[in-house]
């Protein structure tokens, strides 16, 4: 597989940045194409030791657009082609504030960068999503590839379109694309208002922790290695037109994550404010991930009692990556390497 060129949708950002690290190590005879629009959340610092590498090429521009798709896709050059699209506006609050860039990119971005994709005879199209789209779950239950989407925020009513769209685009033009739905990520490069580098953040300024409700919303938490490790066992050997479901069996309620963050940084309990409810909050995600471990033979490798006192350790040694994401000099980054305003 020495001549595949793989187009990478929003690489700047969290998973995509730590699955092009993952792809520069393990694959480094393929040829990587970023493309990312750089918004509030894509951050090029992420991916600072891939800029010499020779077979790796940034495009500015966005997956809304077909002229930048397929600048993108002239980056990735004539052979065969395969693309693993993870751009997205990602953030459930700030979907409930403003949910239009959510359908802009969520959802006519895909289609755009579908059909761009088809017209090119692209061979492999992998869509990055979430397990939001099969809504909440009570107390007991897991969601399987085929529960019903019930997505009840705008996010994941966006990202449940995209998804749809995917399958339409195999069932109707024989369009090779695949479709996971993986529960939370943790780890490096995660930008600061997800709930756990918020709170390694927030905790490490000896700032209040802002606990949504009673803190008894569940999560299921997979450290990030571990899932672009599935991504890309799903890009290589994953049947075109299935969904794969990617989990941990790591459920835990908010609260009981706050409280080991506190006591990793040994930062006490008076820090945590329980806040006003995120409307709508969907109160339990689990996912049942035997579907890729079956016929893929995926299996995760880390552990969250050793990888999150790993992420917290992470976030205190690249203390500069996370002032420069406050301070926002981050975005300058662009036009430091580049020499253009992104
Ligand atoms: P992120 O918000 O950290 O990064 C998104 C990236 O996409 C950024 O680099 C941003 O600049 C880029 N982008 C946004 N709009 C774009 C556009 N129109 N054109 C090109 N680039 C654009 O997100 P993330 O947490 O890394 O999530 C990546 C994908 O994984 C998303 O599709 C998300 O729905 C999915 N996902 C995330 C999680 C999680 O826990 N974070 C879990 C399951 C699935
Ligand atoms: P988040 O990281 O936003 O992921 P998602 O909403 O996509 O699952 O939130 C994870 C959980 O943490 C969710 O139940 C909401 C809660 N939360 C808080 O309690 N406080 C916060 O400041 C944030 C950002 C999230």
């Amino acid at each position: 597989m020495s001549s595949v060129g793989v187009l990478v949708t929003g690489g700047a950002g969290f998973i995509g940045s730590n699955f092009l690290h993952l792809l520069a190590e393990t694959r480094p005879h393929w040829k990587l194409v970023n493309l990312d629009v750089l918004s509030y959340a894509g951050n090029l610092e992420n991916l600072s030791a891939l800029e010499k590498e020779t077979n790796y090429t940034f495009v500015h521009g966005d997956v809304g657009k077909s002229e930048d798709v397929g600048r993108a896709l002239d980056e990735v050059g004539s052979g065969p082609t395969w693309v693993i699209h993870f751009a997205a506006e990602s953030h459930v609050d700030r979907s409930i504030q403003s949910a239009l860039p959510f359908v802009e990119t969520n959802v006519m971005g895909v289609q755009v960068l579908l059909e761009e994709c088809r017209a090119r005879g692209v061979e492999r199209f992998l869509n990055v999503g979430t397990d939001e789209v099969y809504g909440s779950l009570g107390e007991t239950g897991l969601f399987t590839e085929e529960t019903p989407l019930a997505p009840n925020s705008p996010y994941s009513a966006s990202k449940a379109a995209g998804d749809f769209l995917v399958r339409a685009a195999f069932h109707t033009h024989g369009f090779p694309g695949l479709i996971t739905r993986c529960s939370n990520n943790y780890g490096p490069y995660q930008f600061p208002e997800k709930l756990i580098p918020l709170m390694i953040a927030n905790a490490s300024g000896d700032k209040e922790l802002p606990v949504y409700g009673d803190g008894k919303n569940v999560r299921d938490w997979l450290y990030v290695r571990d899932h672009c490790e599935a991504l890309l066992t799903v890009l290589e050997k994953g049947t075109p037109g299935e969904v794969y479901n990617i989990g941990g069996n790591n459920e835990y309620p908010n609260i009981r994550i706050v409280r080991m963050i506190l006591e990793v940084l040994e930062k006490p309990e008076s820090l945590i404010r329980f806040v006003t409810d995120r409307p709508g909050h969907d109160q339990r995600y689990a996912i049942d991930a035997s579907k890729i471990r079956r016929e893929l033979g995926w299996e995760p490798r880390f552990t969250f009692e050793k990888a999150l006192p790993e992420t917290i350790a992470w976030y205190r040694e690249n203390s500069e990556w996370l002032e420069n994401l406050q301070s926002g000099s981050y975005r300058d980054y662009y036009e430091r390497q580049y020499g253009a305003r992104a």
